[in-house]
């Protein structure tokens, strides 16, 4: 008899493992107080033994910065501060030689205003094919002093700005959802379209594995440009989120991933209605998209299930992602260590008013990741998750960079506090950051107390964030039930979430995670034996805050 074929082996993105590289903080290779590709080149063998199967890098072109690199002056290039481009050519070979695949940040929705196309734009004038790449308008009022529109910048102030034709005269405004320094490109021209489709050829050409979409929701507008309604919700209705016509930019863009094997594309699509969000991973589209309801969501069993249960009724086909953090939220530790663990962008100086216990955070950042990492899907860890890093919430004014900042003049912290370059090595900053001798000092400062979080430190302890993480990455990628295995919820007391993972026709070869968030000491299943804990257990009970995984 014939044996049965052998099924393909799953695409590598549906469970991979993926490492949030921010480049500017991950290490300094040349002393200038900021990452470069050097630094990660340097330290790719440490990421190779964490254990992770992808890299995302946030953008690495050359920019000038006003929006550390989400505002791109040349797609097809390496901004001097990282290297150049043949550096991104060694990186990306040696990466693919660890067995470590490489995906890069596109952001489509605008460039900077330094990128060739809006100077060109500038020195062209009204009603010039230069200027609908973009999106100029005359002001309203008399003299046209005022705004095309109502539309708010997601940055804060308007998202609107004027600019001085080449006469010297007052002139037309550009739009900007973001930053001034960050000119929306218009969707509607064909000119725009054919570049990015250009751009996606040219990186996959070069070897990278995947691209994540920056504000992948944003891209097409109401030619209209018309006020936005109090309540518009996102959606056909809205003038520039989640548009019907963004869908057909990212069929596009699948059929020329498709052209390249193995390639994927995940979306940043923040949205809360879940059948919106389905569409962007629907036939034909994206492969994956950010899940943010998980990365909102507050410590609590119930809420934590809710999200869990509506992330893997999204969509068929579309394996699930899960995000802990990354580098526009508030890190994980802090977050859980306050008396409210939700987390919400709108709201950051409200969290950041809140009182931070560092070691029940901690606690709960560990059980956390050993939830995050039993559940069926990709996961993302940003970098410094794995040290257990928390937020700097006490960054100099001075020394911060993030717009948000300056925007709403200091009533948003921003993001910086999460953005705090690693520690390496070392007992003081830099921490091994930069070389030794460097020049510069890391380009924001470092808390003197992360010398107990530095990979050399926690690597020379078994009980660190670390050692937890490679050693829970370790059974991830070793274990068929973690990788493919169905999800299945079984009987658990109030608080506490439990579930199993079982690959298909593999017999007694499961998985059983516990996560215990209520406040007293559960028990584990008779004859499971333990694999790992985020914690001690208590005379053979799991304690609070803490998630188990058992062989079942
Ligand atoms: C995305 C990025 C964020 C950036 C913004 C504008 O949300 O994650 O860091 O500021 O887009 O590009």
């Amino acid at each position: 008899m014939p044996s049965a074929p052998v099924p393909p082996p799953a695409p590598w993105w549906q469970s991979a493992a993926i490492y949030q590289l921010y480049v500017r903080s991950f290490a300094d290779g040349n002393g200038d107080g900021t990452g470069d590709l050097a630094g990660v080149r340097a330290h790719l063998p440490y990421l190779a033994s964490l254990g992770i199967d992808a890299i995302w890098f946030n953008p690495w072109y050359p920019s000038p910065m006003a929006d550390a690199g989400y505002d791109i002056a040349d797609y097809r290039s390496i901004d001097p501060v990282f290297g150049t481009l043949a550096d991104a050519d060694a990186l990306i070979a040696e990466a693919h030689a660890h067995e470590i695949k490489i995906i890069i940040d596109v952001v489509p929705n605008h460039g900077s205003d330094r990128h060739p196309w809006f100077r060109a734009a500038l020195a062209a004038g009204p009603g010039s094919a230069e200027r609908s790449r973009f999106w100029f308008r005359p002001g309203r009022g008399a003299a046209g002093e005022l705004p095309p529109n109502n539309w708010q910048s997601i940055f804060g102030g308007s998202a609107w700005t004027r600019v001085t034709e080449a006469d010297g005269s007052f002139g037309e405004w550009y739009l900007h959802l973001f930053d001034p320094a960050q000119p929306d490109f218009n969707w509607s021209s064909p000119e725009v379209r054919l570049e990015f489709e250009d751009v996606l050829r040219f990186w996959f050409s070069r070897g990278v594995d995947g691209i994540r979409i920056d504000s992948a929701a944003l891209l097409c507008k109401d030619p209209d440009l018309p006020d936005l309604a109090a309540a518009a919700a996102p959606g056909p209705g809205h003038p520039y989120t989640d548009r019907d016509e963004v869908h057909l930019v990212y069929q596009s863009w699948r059929a020329i991933a498709d052209t390249y094997p193995g390639r994927m594309l995940i979306g940043e699509v923040w949205l809360p209605d879940a059948a919106r969000l389905a569409r962007y991973v629907g036939p034909g589209e994206l492969h994956t998209v950010f899940n943010f309801p998980y990365l909102n969501c507050p410590w609590d069993a119930a809420a934590l299930r809710a999200v869990i249960d509506a992330t893997l009724a999204l969509s068929s086909g579309a394996p699930a992602t899960w995000v802990l953090s990354n580098h526009d939220v508030d890190r994980v530790v802090s977050r859980y260590g306050r008396p409210d663990t939700a987390f919400d962008l709108d709201r950051r100086p409200y969290f950041h008013a809140l009182g931070v216990d560092l070691a029940v955070g901690t606690r709960r950042a560990r059980a956390a990741a050993l939830l995050t990492m039993a559940l069926p899907g990709s996961v993302y860890v940003y970098q410094g998750e794995e040290l257990g890093l928390w937020e700097v919430q006490d960054i100099p004014d001075e020394l911060r960079q993030d717009p948000i900042w300056s925007r709403t003049a200091g009533a948003d912290p921003g993001r910086d506090g999460s953005r705090v370059p690693l520690p390496w090595s070392g007992t003081e900053p830099p921490f091994g950051f930069s070389p030794p001798g460097a020049a510069a000092e890391p380009w924001l400062p470092q808390p003197k107390d992360w010398r107990e979080l530095t990979v050399a430190a926690e690597s020379a302890s078994p009980d660190s964030m670390l050692a937890l993480y490679r050693e829970a990455l370790r059974i991830r990628r070793s274990s068929p039930a973690l990788r493919d295995g169905p999800m299945s919820w079984q009987p658990s007391a109030g608080g506490v979430l439990a579930f199993n993972r079982i690959p298909a026709g593999a017999g007694a070869g499961g998985l059983r995670c516990v996560a215990n968030l209520s406040a007293v000491p559960v028990t584990l299943p008779a004859g499971a034996t333990l694999l790992l804990s985020s914690g001690p257990l208590d005379g053979g009970l799991l304690p609070p805050d803490c998630t188990a995984w058992l062989r079942l």
